[in-house]
């Protein structure tokens, strides 16, 4: 009955992601760990099906609309099987930003997801498209930005990573990212500085020898999910009308009606499933996307469809960082993504700003960086080779 009273509301292309977002709010708000139904689906009916005009003059329906597609975010993205204390959180802060985590010592996770600059990477957007790494190597991916990427259904570009947990081993020992050589190196450089052995030991008080390179991760783990930046959008799901101006909320409105909530819905605005890049046309990118995760002939060119909170301050954009602007992004997407196909100029900038209201308060005290622990002899040099 739920199903058949959303119905009568929404287009009909909106219904298979409220069924989507009904399943997840069943599970205490947690979209980590598992994939929703939508998931890999190449058919996607919003992206090929006219959607009606705007209609943004009641905000109170526009609202009602927008609250079966998206949700606030929650405060913590704490789940069951990822229990915070905040021993565990102060842990993970502190190894954020360790920058002896790398094999130069240069570079900390803070490095290409800068906490104070939205958790993306400063540098690329001067420099380019990637995120440089050690020894001034790039890898071919854009870096997405760390808040509120614990909701998401998986991490990285392709999902390789179930959880923000899985995904803190990655980067330390990535060879263009913080090259360390394998996981005993990363343990041998925490055991060696001696602030982190009560730091280990009251994050992960069960455990007769907590210094682990998985304790390490879950750690980091546990910090990131407290990155949550809420915006003025949380305010108007929650019922505050006017957090939103009236051109942001007719640009909301063109963002339902041209089919974006087709692939970016749920509390991220996207981050809740797989989709493939160049759905109505070609996209040219030589990435194979979720194939390299998972080799499945079906899954070539997906990618996980990013949470657009934050996106108006973490460009470049896309896996390949090939759109410096928001407005070409948006634009982009409108071609390859949806049946619309071109916007004009006016729907592009209406858009845009509404994308723009996504921007959230940044956590200060919460990601402050911490001094860092004194060294002893025994912690290895810096290695720039
Ligand atoms: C040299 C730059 C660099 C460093 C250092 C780095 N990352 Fe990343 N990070 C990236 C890139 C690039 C990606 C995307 C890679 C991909 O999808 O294949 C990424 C992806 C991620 C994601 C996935 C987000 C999403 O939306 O899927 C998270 C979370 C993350 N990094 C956290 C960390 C943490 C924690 C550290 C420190 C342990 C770290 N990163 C260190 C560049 C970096
Ligand atoms: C069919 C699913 C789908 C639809 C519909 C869709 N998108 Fe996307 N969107 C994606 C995927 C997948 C990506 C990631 C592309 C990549 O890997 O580079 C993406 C990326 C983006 C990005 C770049 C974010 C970043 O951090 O780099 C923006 C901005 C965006 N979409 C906005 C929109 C807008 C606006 C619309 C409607 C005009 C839209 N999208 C419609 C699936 C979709």
């Amino acid at each position: 009955m739920i199903l058949r009273s959303i119905g009568r509301r929404l287009p009909l292309y909106a219904l298979p992601f409220v069924i989507w977002s009904c399943n997840r709010q069943s599970e205490s708000g947690n979209l980590a760990g598992s994939q929703p139904e939508a998931a890999n689906e190449t058919h996607v009916s919003a992206a090929t099906q006219a959607a009606p005009a705007p209609a943004a003059d009641d905000p109170s329906a526009l609202r009602e609309r927008a609250k079966l597609l998206f949700k606030p975010l929650p405060d913590s993205m704490e789940s069951s099987a990822r229990p915070l204390t905040p021993e565990k959180i102060a842990l993970g802060r502190q190894l954020y930003y360790e920058k002896r985590l790398s094999k130069s010592q240069q570079l900390s996770c803070n490095s290409c997801h800068d906490l104070s600059a939205r958790g993306s990477d400063v540098r690329a957007r001067g420099t380019g498209q990637f995120s440089e790494g050690h020894r001034g190597q790039f890898g071919g991916r854009n870096s997405p930005t760390s808040y509120n990427a614990a909701l998401h259904v998986a991490q990285f570009w392709d999902g390789r990573a179930a959880d923000v947990e899985e995904q803190a081993k990655g980067p330390v020992l990535n060879p263009v990212e913080m090259a360390l050589p394998d996981a005993a190196t990363a343990v041998k450089v925490l055991k060696s500085v001696p602030g982190y052995t009560p730091l280990f030991a009251a994050a992960f008080p069960g455990d007769a020898d907590p210094i682990t390179f998985d304790n390490m991760a879950i750690a980091i783990g546990a910090f990131e999910r407290k990155l949550v930046t809420k915006d003025r959008f949380d305010k108007f799901l929650g019922g505050e009308l006017t957090a939103l101006s009236h051109d942001e909320q007719r640009g909301l409105a063109a963002f339902m009606d041209v089919g974006c909530v087709a692939c970016h819905s749920g509390p991220g605005v996207g981050g809740g499933m797989f989709q493939k890049l160049g759905l109505l046309k070609p996209y040219p990118t030589t990435d194979l996307g979720r194939f390299e995760a998972t080799k499945s002939e079906a899954d070539k060119f997906f990618f996980k469809v990013p949470s657009l909170r934050n996106v108006a301050s973490t460009g470049p954009y896309f896996h390949d960082g090939s759109k410096k602007t928001l407005h070409e992004a948006v634009a982009t997407m409108a071609e390859y993504q949806t049946a619309k196909g071109q916007l004009s100029g006016a729907e592009v900038e209406s858009i845009v700003l509404f994308l723009n209201a996504l921007t959230g308060d940044i956590p200060a005290d919460y990601v402050r960086e911490p001094t860092p622990l004194p060294g002893s002899p025994s912690t290895p040099k810096a290695d720039a080779s």
